[in-house]
């Protein structure tokens, strides 16, 4: 079997030259020597392009684009986004702490989440945020309750749950009755009028989002209509709604996945927008994956190839800890080498040295790979760096940033000092 061709699903910025895998203009194999390994590189015209993609879509509409920092909230990544007039949709108070880091507007931070502390509250109502996505009545009263306390009043929409079939992988389909997320669709209006009636809470909008790694167009615009539905409803019992919150949601090509281009998604939803009368109400949305996950890369060493009867194995340096999708979800990213070798390939299970028989990043892979080469595991832009932890004493990898020919280290690489620091060894 000889070596396929390698490619990576949806990621133009990282392509083969003479051989050898690129970052925009930089040689990964440069990277990975400099840096070292596990090494997570991301090319910020890929972000950037991503984004584009959505603008263009929003062309002459009244939208908010609020980057949802959960799925990498690197402080260089925000900053890109920021500066390129995005808000952001945080989840905690940790996440508000680094979005005001990165310099963003407060009033473009939308503050989702079922879980929202009294403490997070106000310090969100201090620094003066866009909006509070509110996901139960008990979150309101209390909510209503800080403000009031605080003098203030609250900016918020209700999360609703449409009830729509994202038709995704259950753990991050959000948008059916049996999930934890938002308020019942039939239980919305009923929730509005008590949200009204509330005096530390100014109603703004309405929101939903109904799961993660969504790659047809149709649940979106069942969602929409529902939606709809309820601002008519919400607005004939006398309850303005600035803004409608769609979510974010979009799916990107992981494995010949073929979810829609932003544009025309938006194009499809702007024109129901239109055609139900809603077309110049402002618009929010809060799409993660779909902007950072093709922008990234995984860049690991292969330590040693072990041949068994029933598998073979290629052991790497990056882990579970560092890459916990596959873990997770049994999720698929593709594995290419960084300088392919000719000659023969073979098939390998990737895995790593985390304790643990779910540590594995590939199965059944054709690879040619030999112990000191560099493999790169793509789409690792989203939902990697941020769920990363430091499972077996593992230090968090480093972070580069790639504009063109240059490169920014914008993490470093978790040392196990940087680990220690918060333990207290006992004295006695
Ligand atoms: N808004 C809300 C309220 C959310 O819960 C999420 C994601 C987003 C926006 C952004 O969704 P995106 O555009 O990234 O699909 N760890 C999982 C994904 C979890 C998504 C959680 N919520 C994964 O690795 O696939």
């Amino acid at each position: 079997m000889t070596s396929p061709t390698p490619t990576l699903p949806g990621q133009p910025f990282f392509a083969y030259r003479n051989g050898q895998l690129m970052a925009e203009d930089v040689a990964v194999a440069d990277l990975a020597r400099t840096h070292g390994t596990p090494l997570f590189i991301y090319s910020q015209a890929a972000m950037l392009s991503a984004l584009a993609a959505y603008q263009r879509g929003f062309a002459g509409r009244q939208a908010l684009i609020c980057y949802a920092m959960k799925a990498n909230s690197n402080l260089a990544i925000l900053q890109t986004f920021v500066q390129a007039g995005c808000g952001l949709d945080i989840v905690s108070g940790g996440e508000l702490e680094r979005a005001l880091r990165a310099g963003v507007d407060p009033a473009k931070i939308i503050f989702s989440g079922v879980g929202k502390t009294r403490t997070e509250m106000r310090r969100a109502l201090q620094v003066g945020i866009g909006c509070f996505n509110v996901e139960s009545l008990p979150e309101l009263d209390v909510l209503n309750d800080v403000a009031i306390n605080l003098g203030l009043r609250a900016p918020i929409s209700l999360r609703v749950n449409p009830d729509v079939d994202a038709k995704t992988h259950p753990y991050i389909s959000t948008g059916l009755k049996g999930n934890k997320f938002g308020i019942a669709h039939t239980d919305a209006l009923a929730a509005y009028r008590h949200a009204a009636a509330l005096p530390g809470l100014h109603v703004k909008g309405i929101d939903c989002h109904i799961g993660s790694q969504i790659t047809e167009t149709s649940p979106y615009l069942d969602a929409m209509d529902r939606v709809l539905d309820l601002v008519q409803a919400i607005e004939a019992a006398g309850i303005p709604i600035e803004h409608i919150d769609f979510g974010g949601g979009l799916g990107i090509d992981y494995h010949g996945d073929t979810p829609p281009a932003a544009d025309a998604l938006w194009q499809q939803l702007l024109a129901k927008l239109d055609a139900r009368g809603y077309g110049q109400r402002k618009i929010v949305i809060e799409p993660g994956r779909s902007l950072i996950g093709n922008a990234g890369i995984c860049v690991t060493e292969v330590l040693y190839g072990k041949t068994g009867e029933a598998k073979n194995f290629l052991i790497v340096d990056a882990a579970m800890n560092d890459l916990p999708r596959p873990a997770m979800y049994e999720a698929y990213h593709a594995i290419v080498p960084v300088t392919p070798r000719t000659g023969e390939a073979s098939t390998w299970d990737v895995v790593g040295p985390v304790c643990e028989s779910g540590d594995w990043l590939g199965r059944d892979r054709t690879l040619n790979a030999q112990p000191g080469d560099w493999l790169a595991v793509a789409s690792a832009g989203a939902y990697c760096m941020s769920m990363a932890s430091t499972y077996n004493t593992r230090g968090r990898a480093a972070e580069v940033l790639v504009r063109g020919h240059q490169t920014h280290v914008i993490r470093e690489r978790e040392s196990t000092d940087d680990q220690l620091r918060l333990e207290r060894p006992l004295t006695d």
